[in-house]
């Protein structure tokens, strides 16, 4: 995964275009930099160091590229490590096809073994290597650079975008699907990029490239292909290149952390495509065949693994121990021995509390599974196996995407055990993939709706200094999750607590309009409680907010999108986060990088 930066002048590229394009995209990918251009013979020359943009420039040169065409990519490593040949631009065998890509080649490996046994060899342990080598495999039949690029694209199943150079031509060729490709034009230039606020003063105006297109991109003109029937796209939809100086790199949105709520949707395709069956498989069966489970985390990564213990009772059958990594040495290691599994969650893959209780426990003979959004990062080389979430880089303090990511996750590992355990079928497995695709898609049509439910409630809170988060059932670790964010980024007291826990003490804070969220269960069986607790606070003077999967509830109604039980932790988590945002925001908090708080807690 990452972005992808690249231009076709008249004349030579001026310096330090495609190095300034890529630092507007550094958000996009920290894990490698590299460029290729065409040089006067026409032959490739790739530079890329395995590093953020900054300390890779210091290797190589990206500023002065002595070609009119060139093409550049920050990398987010979701496939292989983050060293040199993992690194983009990507190449063939015969170094005549180089590619850059961005998202998740989900049958990579079908492709793969096919084109090695037709001898081709691969450098990298990346998905988009494949597209070179496939390119470079048409291209043998005597076909055109654009009929290769097409044929390849439609072999493809994932969401990606890619763009390619090719040995003495001098245009560049971008394909995508469901992953983000725009081209700007200049008076000289034409630009390929994964955003829009990257071109900014380099092009006013931009082509959006649709899913399953693919872009010609040449100094005379642009052309946009239908990859399907390879007939020309005239009607692309355009958009003008409008913002300030700065934001560039939030892509128009004030702070990161909504930017990360807004990419929820794309993370949790990502998701669904990164993640491998046959992993899936082995960690499943390590978990099946265990003689005792438990499931670190801390913080966010620990209240996912609360919600874990419900999918893994649901679907599989499975009870497995939650408890915060920083609580595990004092707590679990008496029970930890061979035939233990310990499911250990980081997003960053380095909170120092993960990796000293997965250590022990490794030590004691236990069988460490990884959970974790950076490949490359300590958690992901220690575990014995480990799933990437794939979210990509979350660069705001409070964890947002890569909650959601890790949700979907765990549900899909929990229903791989349930496969093992029979207490789901086959079909289950297909159907939880495509909820959570068609999820995506409707919380990506329904995300401003939920947004503007909630800026209607935020003055309620306003003036509040402290208050409860209360919820049941699977839900329950969403009101823990949802306190913890607006802890971080509103910089309130904020309690998070089971709704039946509220009336054996709790409760005698409630009055003169003590603020209670409650995310309405998802449990019909829950009802009666949310009621009967809503009923009370309600007498007491309470300032009640329900987030609801339905539009009815106590108090103001935050509703948001309806789903099943599986996924409504998602859809509650995203109301909380973004009522946490927006009360942040009014209250004027440093929103990106709460007071005192850093992305890992590594010491
Ligand atoms: C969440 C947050 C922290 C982290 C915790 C674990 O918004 O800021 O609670 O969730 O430090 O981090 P990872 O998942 O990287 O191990």
């Amino acid at each position: 995964m990452g972005g992808i930066f690249g231009l076709v002048c008249t004349s030579k590229v001026p310096d330090g275009v495609v190095y300034e394009g890529l630092k507007r995209l550094l958000y996009r990918g920290y894990d490698g930099t590299g460029v290729v251009f065409i040089d006067e013979s026409g032959n490739l020359v790739v530079r890329k160091h395995p590093k953020p943009l900054d300390e890779a420039a210091k290797h190589v040169d990206l500023i002065k590229v002595p070609s009119n065409v060139v093409l550049g990519h920050v990398r987010y490593a979701s496939r292989g490590r983050p060293v040199y040949e993992n690194t983009h631009p990507l190449t063939d065998c015969s170094n005549s096809v180089a590619v850059v890509g961005d998202g998740v080649i989900e049958n990579f490996d079908v492709i793969k073994e096919e084109l090695e046994r037709k001898d081709h060899v691969f450098a990298s342990r990346t998905d988009t290597e494949v597209f070179a080598h496939l390119v470079e495999e048409i291209l043998k039949s005597s076909k055109t650079v654009l009929q290769a690029f097409t044929q390849a694209s439609r072999e493809l199943r994932g969401v990606y975008a890619i763009a390619g150079l090719v040995r003495g031509s001098r245009k560049i060729y971008v394909v995508s699907n469901e992953q983000p490709v725009v081209i700007g034009l200049s008076r000289e230039c034409a630009y390929v990029s994964s955003d829009v606020p990257s071109l900014y003063g380099f092009s006013d105006e931009v082509l959006i490239l649709g899913d399953d297109m693919l872009a010609e991109v040449g100094v005379e003109d642009v052309r946009i292909f239908d990859v399907k029937t390879l007939s020309e796209v005239k009607d692309v939809v355009t958009k003008k290149v409008k913002h300030p100086v700065g934001i560039a790199e939030k892509a128009g949105y004030p702070h990161y952390m909504l930017k990360e709520i807004y990419e929820i949707p794309e993370s949790l395709m990502k998701t669904t495509y990164t993640l491998m069956d046959k992993y899936l498989r082995l960690a499943s069966m390590i978990i099946y065949g265990a003689r005792n489970v438990y499931v670190i985390g801390t913080g966010t990564s620990l209240h996912a693994g609360l919600v874990s213990a419900y999918y893994f009772t649901d679907m599989a059958g499975t009870p497995v121990n939650v408890i915060s990594a920083a609580e595990f040495p004092y707590y679990a290691l008496d029970n930890v021995s061979t035939g233990t599994v310990v499911l250990a969650i980081s997003q960053s893959g380095e909170t120092s509390d993960v990796l000293r209780s997965a250590r022990m426990a490794k030590q004691r003979g236990a069988v460490i599974v990884g959970v974790t959004n950076v490949v490359g990062s300590r958690l992901s080389l220690e575990s014995n196996i480990y799933l990437p979430i794939g979210s990509g880089p979350e660069v705001a303090v409070p964890a947002t995407k890569t909650f959601a990511s890790t949700l979907a996750t765990l549900a899909i590992l929990a229903t791989y055990t349930g496969l093992h355990t029979g207490v789901i079928g086959k079909d289950d497995l297909e159907k939880l993939y495509n909820e959570i695709r068609e999820f995506a898609r409707d919380l990506s049509g329904k995300l401003p709706s939920i947004d503007s439910n909630v800026d209607r409630v935020v003055d309620k809170l306003l003036r509040r200094e402290s208050l409860y988060v209360a919820s049941s059932g699977i839900n329950y670790p969403i009101a823990l999750e949802g306190a913890l964010k607006l802890k971080e980024t509103a910089l309130i007291h904020a309690e998070g607590i089971q709704l039946g826990e509220t009336r054996h003490g709790p409760m005698v804070l409630v009055r003169d309009g003590y603020p209670v969220i409650i995310v309405k269960p998802i449990e019909e069986v829950a009802i009666e409680l949310y009621n009967k607790v809503a009923k009370e606070a309600q007498s007491r003077e309470a300032t009640i907010i329900t987030v609801a999967f339905d539009a009815k509830g106590y108090g103001d109604v935050v509703e948001t999108l309806p789903t099943s039980k599986v996924l409504s932790p998602i859809a509650s988590a995203v109301a909380l986060q973004l009522l946490a945002y927006r009360l942040g925001f009014r209250r004027g908090m440093p929103i990106d990088t709460p007071p005192g708080l850093v992305k890992a807690l590594t010491t």
